[in-house]
């Protein structure tokens, strides 16, 4: 967040604004104003209401400021590394969200130079660059720009320097910044929700764009070669409520829709912790993926997908039966790698302090660093995901999976055991994962929508795929089941024959995942079993599988996806029907009943 006004004090207008934003973040959070040459600057870990009893924010003085509530996702929650970030002299600050994946690099760089840093987060040396490039004798803007073409991954930030003090700089890549337009005011966020009572109008700044606001005007750039952009604001009609959901009705609908930009971010893992989490994995003697709930089905996946790339057998555990089932057959030679959004499910807590006491090595994959998770783990993996509201896991679980998917090819490429090419091909399919994932789900919506009309009285659903498709059945199963309240079950398809198909009669509908690849030809057979007795077919398959097309009742369409990745696509219809079903049913699909987002209790 970032305020200038014509001599307005700003503090308290950042401080309101941030505790808008707070749903992003709630880890430290921290605000810096300029006024009379000097730069103020509070900051801490907690809670927003937390930091302002300690600090007071509101007696800062200044008339331009920005303010941050952080996410941690490079550095533990704390107060040094809490934002705003400044140079060595105190001259300049910064508020970032997104990862920099080069920071390593750029702090060397910076090291060599004499700057000192005081954090662990990427986002210093943003500070320490732009000092650096201030020194040189360049102009702010100049400044900015030439530190912003060092960055690679993602970031969306606001810099304020004493230097010049009438103006905030903002720059944009894959991480969402607006600047709003007042009067008597300019304001800049990440999401509307900060100034939408300031303020109704809205400039959506554009990759590789950067601006300069001032109290009256804003102008926009192209980083890359300087060129101008001009853009009016749009005016939204957007409740502050309206506007923390971007406009979306839920939060888990804003989530969902959410995924592309979740998947890029989880895919850029820092490469020293891939290759520590590969060497120990490598090294391990009986392997366990260890979660609850939607984790556990990203660990199914994740069993194929080590198995298949890496050569690697792995077992995934339901946390709470572990213990039993498990326990005692723990050494030092085991190598357990929990995988917990949250951190700090009680099952998987309380399955890890008994594997530790027996020596083995814990490893993690978490999307809330500073969890427990992070704490007691040898090496750990964050999903980048940002916080999740809604209840039911959504983005989270894709971030698992695609987290999940780098490490089997590490581990491939580590073991040796299937070809060059094979890697390689994985490896492109998997940058291509988060564009396919933004264009399906503009274009499932509407059909998924039609299909929730249609079954939302429905009595029972039956979820059937095989192979990879088998955590897809799982974790749609479990979407539309804890979202509409309706019964459902979901088996391997081989399975089936084995016990479901007794239940199975005229109209019951059974979805089958049915991706081309080598589980189609299997599937097509348990599709004409159930056919045969009766029940409606809706499958979600190839776009193009005119055969598969033709003997369902109701058909989903999907992209070639390479088969290890399909979950990652072929569970956002699901999650959309799941949502759509809830509404509905008129439920609300952000907090099912009896369910809680992090469950700490055994
Ligand atoms: C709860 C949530 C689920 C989640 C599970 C595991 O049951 O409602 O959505 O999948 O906990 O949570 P974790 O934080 O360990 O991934």
């Amino acid at each position: 967040m970032g305020c200038i006004t014509d001599g307005r004090a700003v503090a308290n207008i950042l401080y309101k604004s941030l505790k808008r934003l707070e749903y992003r973040g709630y880890d430290s959070a921290g605000m810096a104003t300029i006024s009379s040459g000097t730069l103020y600057v509070k900051k801490d870990q907690g809670k927003i209401d937390e930091v302002n009893e300690r600090l007071n924010f509101n007696d800062m003085p200044g008339s331009i400021g920005i303010a941050h509530t952080r996410w941690a996702t490079h550095g533990a929650p704390s107060k040094v590394n809490a934002h705003p970030h400044t140079d060595c002299n105190n001259m300049l600050a910064v508020v970032h969200n997104g990862v920099i994946e080069n920071f390593m690099e750029l702090k060397r760089e910076l090291l060599d130079l004499n700057h000192k840093f005081v954090s662990k987060t990427d986002t210093e040396v943003i500070a320490h660059l732009l000092e650096e490039n201030l020194r040189k004798g360049e102009s702010f803007f100049s400044a900015f720009v030439n530190t912003v073409k060092r960055l690679s991954g993602s970031y969306a930030l606001a810099v304020v320097y004493v230097g010049e003090p009438e103006k905030i700089l903002v720059a944009k890549q894959d991480m969402p910044i607006l600047i709003g337009v007042g009067d008597g005011g300019m304001f800049v966020a990440s999401d509307a929700a900060a100034f939408i009572e300031e303020t109704n109008k809205a400039v959506i700044l554009q990759n590789g764009e950067v601006a300069i606001i001032t109290t009256k005007s804003y102008e926009i750039y192209r980083a890359k070669d300087g060129t101008r952009v001009t853009r009016s604001p749009i005016v939204l009609n957007w409740t502050v409520d309206m506007a923390e959901k971007q406009g979306f009705p839920h939060y888990t609908l804003k989530e969902i829709f959410e995924q592309s930009i979740t998947l890029k971010s989880a895919l850029r893992l820092q490469d020293a912790y891939v290759d520590l989490l590969t060497e120990f994995l490598d090294r391990g003697e009986k392997i366990f993926l260890l979660a609850a709930g939607t984790s556990y089905h990203a660990c199914l996946a994740a069993s194929y997908m080590f198995s298949k790339l890496a050569r690697l057998t792995t077992y995934p555990v339901i946390a709470s039966e572990f213990v039993d089932n498990y326990g005692h057959s723990i050494d030092i030679n085991t190598v357990i790698l929990a995988v917990s959004q949250s951190g700090e499910t009680a099952d998987v807590l309380n399955a890890l302090e008994f594997a530790r006491l027996r020596a083995a090595t814990i490893l993690g994959i978490t999307n809330v660093v500073g969890s427990t998770l992070t704490r007691i783990s040898r090496a750990y993996l964050l999903q980048n995901a940002g916080p999740e509201i809604g209840v039911a896991a959504t983005k989270t679980f894709t971030s698992q999976l695609i987290v999940l998917a780098q490490l089997a090819l590490r581990l491939a490429k580590k073991r040796g055991k299937i070809a060059q090419f094979e890697m390689d091909e994985f490896k492109d399919r998997l940058y291509e994962v988060p564009d396919i994932v933004s264009n399906i789900i503009e274009d499932v919506r509407a059909s998924v929508q039609d299909l929730a009309k249609k079954y939302a009285k429905e009595k029972f659903f039956l979820f059937l795929g095989r192979g990879m498709s088998t955590a897809t059945a799982f974790e749609g199963r479990l979407k539309v089941m804890e979202l509409s309240y309706i019964p459902c079950i979901a088996y391997s398809a081989g399975e089936s024959k084995h016990g479901p198909i007794s239940i199975v009669e005229k109209d019951v509908p059974v979805f089958f995942i049915c991706p081309k690849d080598d589980t189609r030809k299997a599937i097509l057979g348990n599709i004409e079993e159930m056919k045969a007795r009766g029940a409606r077919i809706i499958t979600i398959g190839s776009k193009d599988d005119r055969e598969l097309m033709e003997i369902s009742d109701d058909y989903i369409g999907m992209p070639d996806v390479h088969e290890l990745l399909s979950p990652i696509v072929y569970v956002l219809p699901f999650q959309l029907l799941a949502y759509y079903l809830a509404v509905e049913r008129g439920l609300d699909p952000d907090k099912p009943r009896n369910l809680a987002k992090s469950v700490t209790v055994l």
